[in-house]
């Protein structure tokens, strides 16, 4: 029999009750039993006793579980792997699945697990409600395309991004049929059609999703007239006007339900104040004050004052947003844009500003156990009036030990300064005092490094000193990608829209701890606690896993773990977010697209494996 790991429940009530004895009897006068407590349960053997469960300990547990299941479900040969699609998919896989199968496994050792490609399915299912030849007519003539004939993809456009999704989309272009790919050159995403009709869309689709008696199955695409020739039919003329209204929040919320807190809650126009930071909508995705649900945790329908909290609600740089379902391709996008995900142009060019490379093998020992965070003041355009609700400010000022000083200064001297962008929380941490104490303030000057590079100035009147955001915000030098990596925690922080770093900051030996709202080619095949550390947007957690991972003064942290985590990003991206896995991706999405824009699209597909 196997000696029992821990010691039964009896022993362990009776072993602190016999401590307990002892020490009264010892000092034999009355005692502050609440001090006792405590110190009791500091020791080893109190630890022993009452083993107790950090709320991150269950997420982590979790995480582990959630990927098994899906790494259980790999499939290693093409039958399978169509097996695997009708069942997720409901239809027979597109017309060139075998081939790319044959270019996944066989050429690019591709991880095969099908909800790695749901993000796909959720993009384009939409599409299957409008008629193909309108589809055709949108792209062809959006004003920036990437077309492919006769296995050979060509653009008009000379514009920095399209160049390089060309260069992505070449590399695959002899397995790809005749298609016109919209792009979308923007930071920001272009549709939100309104959850309604994206509704009626998705029950007309429905109806569509259906497995074809495999007689009738048309497994190939069909040809498009040469570039610059007119196809025969137009496709029905779809009026598409173009919004400019930069309040971005009164136009995101309409992608919600209509019985979503989005869409009921009052809209915030006076942003000249600070904003509320604590909130009760983030409980949906929650546990114990730590993200249980990082997929909820982005999508902003249950979260209204996400409106007043993030840049691309408040003023983003630009907006022209349209409520018409275009097959428009771009980067990333909000949960609420009805986009086409293609991976970034910077993931495919692995540019070094946003890899940094150099520095991603530094071993974990060799790096220093604190958070590093550098970045433009990005979000949007910050004026005077409205940068108290832009996220990286928020970000630094909350990590700004000053700030935090004079918001508790309590001494006669001073009277304290409500921090003007962020709030202190009154929540309480396991092992550091609370935000309001001179220790914690020191814990905070110790364990990060977090500023500002660049103001953003792009209020005319305010350069260049940018007068109302100088006062609060010292500027720091640069730190080359490279270099941020000699820290172990690398916090993430959305700009104008998604972060370009992260892909770089999952390769590395660093961990990432990821706030965000945007979505991503990627978002399937990464588990949050798995392979990176999730984070509120409020960011209300972030002195709780800060603590729970370095701890204080070299007490109650968790280096092991975190390394760990780090370390499982690294090797996962190695395997599945690779340029590769982006080439496979991109095969498989092409696919899809070129069947939902062709008129036989109900009848097509692949059933070579049931003949
Ligand atoms: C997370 O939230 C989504 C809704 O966005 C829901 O469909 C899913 O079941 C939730 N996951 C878990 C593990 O609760
Ligand atoms: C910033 O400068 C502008 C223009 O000189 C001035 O009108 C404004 O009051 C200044 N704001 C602050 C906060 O000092
Ligand atoms: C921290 O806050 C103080 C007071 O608001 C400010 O003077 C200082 O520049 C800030 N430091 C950084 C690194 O932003």
């Amino acid at each position: 029999m196997a000696f029992p790991r821990r010691p039964s429940t009896v022993l362990r009530y009776v072993i602190p009750a016999l401590l307990l004895t002892l020490t009264l009897y010892i000092l034999a006068e009355p005692i502050d039993f609440s001090l006792v407590g405590p110190l009791l349960l500091s020791t080893p053997l109190g630890r022993w006793c009452f083993p107790s469960e950090h709320p991150i300990d269950k997420l982590i547990k979790a995480a582990e579980e959630e990927f098994a299941t899906t790494i259980s479900k790999e499939t290693q040969n093409l039958a399978d792997a169509a097996a695997a699609y009708r069942k997720r998919r409901g239809r027979h896989p597109p017309p060139g699945f075998d081939e790319w199968h044959k270019f996944a496994k066989d050429n690019k050792n591709a991880i095969i697990v099908e909800d790695f490609w749901d993000q796909i399915y959720h993009d384009l299912e939409p599409f299957w409600a409008l008629k193909p030849a309108q589809i055709r007519r949108n792209a062809r003539e959006f004003e920036m395309r990437i077309e492919v004939r006769d296995h050979k993809a060509s653009t008009g456009s000379g514009w920095f991004w399209t160049q390089i999704w060309l260069d992505m989309i070449k590399t695959i272009e002899h397995l790809l049929p005749d298609m016109d790919l919209a792009l979308n050159a923007m930071d920001e995403p272009r549709m939100v059609v309104p959850w309604e009709e994206i509704d009626r869309h998705m029950h007309k689709a429905a109806r569509t999703r259906k497995m074809v008696d495999v007689k009738k199955v048309v497994s190939e695409f069909g040809k498009l007239p040469p570039l610059g020739q007119a196809p025969p039919e137009k496709g029905e003329a779809q009026k598409i006007t173009w919004e400019h209204d930069k309040h971005y929040w009164l136009i995101a919320r309409r992608g919600c339900p209509p019985t979503s807190p989005a869409r009921k809650a009052a809209i915030v126009i006076d942003f000249n104040q600070t904003p509320a930071i604590a909130s009760p909508f983030s409980l949906a995705h929650m546990q114990d004050g730590y993200v249980a649900n990082y997929t909820l945790s982005t999508t902003v329908c249950h979260q209204p004052d996400l409106q007043a909290l993030e840049g691309i609600f408040v003023e983003p740089l630009s907006v022209s947003a349209t409520k018409s379902l275009l097959p428009i391709f771009g980067g990333s996008k909000l949960a609420v844009n009805n986009d086409i995900l293609l991976p970034a142009p910077m993931y495919w060019n692995e540019e070094e500003r946003f890899m940094g490379a150099e520095g991603a093998s530094i071993p974990w020992s060799a790096k220093q156990s604190t958070a590093i965070w550098r970045g433009v003041a990005t979000g949007g355009t910050n004026r005077p009036n409205n940068w108290r609700s832009f996220q990286r400010h928020r970000f630094v000022g909350m990590n700004n030990a000053t700030q935090l000083s004079l918001a508790r200064s309590s001494s006669s001297s001073q009277t304290p300064q409500p921090p003007p962008n962020f709030a202190l929380s009154d929540k309480r941490y396991r092992h550091i005092p609370s935000p309001s104490s001179p220790a914690f303030t020191d814990w905070i000057s110790s364990t990060t490094s977090i500023a500002l590079t660049d103001l953003m100035c792009l209020y005319p009147d305010a350069r260049p000193s940018c007068n109302y955001t100088a006062p609060y915000f010292t500027l720091v030098p640069a730190v080359p990608m490279a270099e941020q990596f000699r820290h172990k925690y690398l916090p993430d922080i959305d700009g104008n829209s998604f972060s370009g770093r992260y892909l770089g900051f999952l390769r590395s030996t660093s961990l990432p701890i990821k706030a965000t709202l945007w979505r991503e080619w990627h978002d399937a095949r990464l588990v949050a606690w798995k392979h990176f550390v999730p984070m509120d947007s409020r960011f209300g957690d972030w002195y709780g896993v800060l603590e729970y991972f370095v701890g204080v003064g070299g007490k109650g942290g968790r280096d092991d773990v975190a390394e760990r985590i780090a370390m499982a990003g690294r090797e996962w991206a190695g395997k599945v977010l690779r340029r590769e896995d982006m080439q496979v991706y991109v095969l498989r999405l092409l696919l899809e697209y070129a069947r939902v824009v062709d008129d036989r699209r109900e009848v097509m597909g692949w059933v070579g494996d049931l003949q």
